[in-house]
């Protein structure tokens, strides 16, 4: 896997590419192909194919947080969310947008966290749900919650070893299609892909012997 990091400055917009992150969800090359231009060698980025405020949207349109951006040009940086959500992805990772606080790591917006066990570099997701055979519904029941006052803020979100994630600061956890399943301000999700009751940790780590960091 590339652990390449790019970063390519066009007279408006300077965009990054973290290649580690990245989980091929092609957003980016699907959004503005002249910008980011798929299956060349060398560089593949141009930020000057497009004004800066349609790169910076395409770039927020990137799940994984693979690809973000510093406007050079005076306009606005990326901002945290009006409100901190989680979605599921159908069979696949957990897709946070919020104002996060990953452990130890600078804060960031946009990330794809691993919920099936496999992946080798998490808690990021890179892609071994694909070859790991993992099923997960994207639409689970959802449980009784009430709207929070606050839907934004910091949301720290904590990898325990050898078990779930944690997360602590305002949060809706969505479905694929964007149900509510619950809104919260702490809960434990799912890292190891073994819950009975995914995407909410139910102590099934322990029973399958889940190691991870
Ligand atoms: S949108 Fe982000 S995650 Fe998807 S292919 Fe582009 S860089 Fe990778
Ligand atoms: S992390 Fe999967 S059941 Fe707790």
């Amino acid at each position: 896997m590339s652990t390449r990091v790019d970063e390519v400055a066009g007279a408006g917009i300077a965009v990054r590419f973290d290649a580690k992150r990245c989980i091929h969800a092609r957003a980016c090359v699907l959004g503005r192909p002249g910008v980011f231009r798929g299956g060349v060698d060398g560089q593949w980025i141009f930020p000057d194919e497009a004004p800066a405020e349609t790169v910076a949207a395409v770039a927020q349109q990137c799940p994984s947080g693979a690809i973000t951006y510093r406007r050079v040009d005076g306009g606005p940086d990326e901002a945290p969310p009006a409100a901190n959500v989680v979605r599921l992805r159908e069979n696949g990772p957990l897709a946070v947008v919020a104002d996060l606080r990953l452990g130890d790591e600078p804060a960031q917006i946009r990330a794809t966290l691993c919920r099936c066990g496999a992946s080798q570099r998490k808690p990021y997701c890179d892609g071994s749900h694909l070859t790991s055979g993992f099923v997960a519904t994207g639409e689970p029941p959802a449980r009784t919650s009430s709207p929070l006052s606050d839907r934004s803020g910091p949301l720290q979100v904590r990898a325990s070893a050898n078990g779930p994630l944690m997360l602590e600061g305002n949060v809706e956890v969505v479905s694929g299609t964007g149900r509510t399943l619950l809104r919260t301000q702490a809960c434990a999700l799912c890292r190891c892909g073994a819950s009975a009751s995914k995407p909410f940790c139910d102590g099934s780590h322990a029973r399958v012997g889940f190691k991870g960091p």
